[in-house]
């Protein structure tokens, strides 16, 4: 099915901060080996991803505003459009040479989310979705999957760092997953979380505490492979909440009754 030109922009950008990422991840590799580590390359590399970004939406759409991690909010003289953008989720991945990373650009319409692109550059994966169209994986249609036994379903989430507070949660709940299903991933990069579970590689994803430029773009991809994405308790205000549950509709629900049923042992 031939893009629209509103995804054609954000493939364009898109492909164009994956090149530079791409770029920069080949000189992390090098640096690990250097005492200092790549630690402030990665950070600039993240900078330079997001003024591409910026940069090449602001050309092709100039009133656009932005909500970007990067910058923060940036207003636009059209108020009812807003770019939602990640240049560089999976940063520890990144900062570590593991190529499980991604840009992630979303589009805002009237507060609704309508178009989402994730690109990985390394494994060149780019998942393009608008909303009543489909989603996709270099062109190809993508489906939720169709695995109905949790036991063989592999399901994934994010991990908690030191300073949230949330490491004894997610443990039970991580527990609890594990038990009743065939495997669990920390992949460390909730954009391609998302893009899998559109994509049918993983059932479900679940994880607290993400931001909006996380999930916006992969929350589409997801809703238009036939999935299911609420919050962690069922809820639709992800956005806001920033705790989300996505998956197939068999995955969605078997996450939501795993976590209730572990948060309340704890
Ligand atoms: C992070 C990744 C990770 C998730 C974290 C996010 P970043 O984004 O999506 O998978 O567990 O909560 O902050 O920092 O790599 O852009
Ligand atoms: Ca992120
Ligand atoms: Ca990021």
């Amino acid at each position: 099915m031939p893009r629209s030109a509103l995804l054609n922009v954000m493939v364009q950008a898109a492909t164009k901060v994956g090149r530079s990422l791409a770029r920069d991840f080949g000189e992390v590799e090098n640096l690990q080996v250097s005492v200092k580590g790549p630690g402030d390359f990665v950070s600039s590399a993240d900078h330079r991803a997001d003024e591409i970004a910026i940069e090449a939406l602001k050309r092709a759409r100039p009133g656009y505003g932005f909500l970007t991690e990067e910058s923060g909010e940036l207003p636009g003289s059209d108020k009812t459009h807003r770019w939602i953008i990640d240049p560089l989720d999976g940063t520890t991945n990144f900062l570590h040479g593991v190529p499980l990373f991604a840009v992630s650009i979303a589009l805002e319409r009237d507060g609704e989310l309508v178009a989402g692109v994730v690109y990985n550059p390394v494994l060149d994966e780019l998942y393009t979705a608008e909303r009543g169209t489909g989603a996709f994986l270099n062109g190809r249609r993508l489906r939720v999957s169709a695995r109905r036994d949790p036991v063989a379903m592999m399901l994934s989430t994010g991990s908690p760092t030191r300073q949230d507070g949330a490491i004894r949660r997610f443990a039970d709940e991580a527990t609890g997953i594990a038990e009743t299903s065939a495997s669990l991933r920390v992949t460390g990069s909730a954009a391609l979380d998302l893009a899998w579970v559109a994509a049918g590689r993983l059932d479900g994803y679940w994880q607290y505490g993400l931001s909006p430029w996380d999930v916006a773009a992969g929350m589409v991809l997801v809703g238009e492979a036939g999935g299911i994405v609420t919050d962690a308790v069922g809820r639709k205000d992800i956005v806001r909440r920033g705790d989300i549950a996505a998956g197939s509709t068999a995955a969605h629900r078997q996450i939501l009754t795993t976590l209730k049923a572990a948060d309340a042992l704890a």
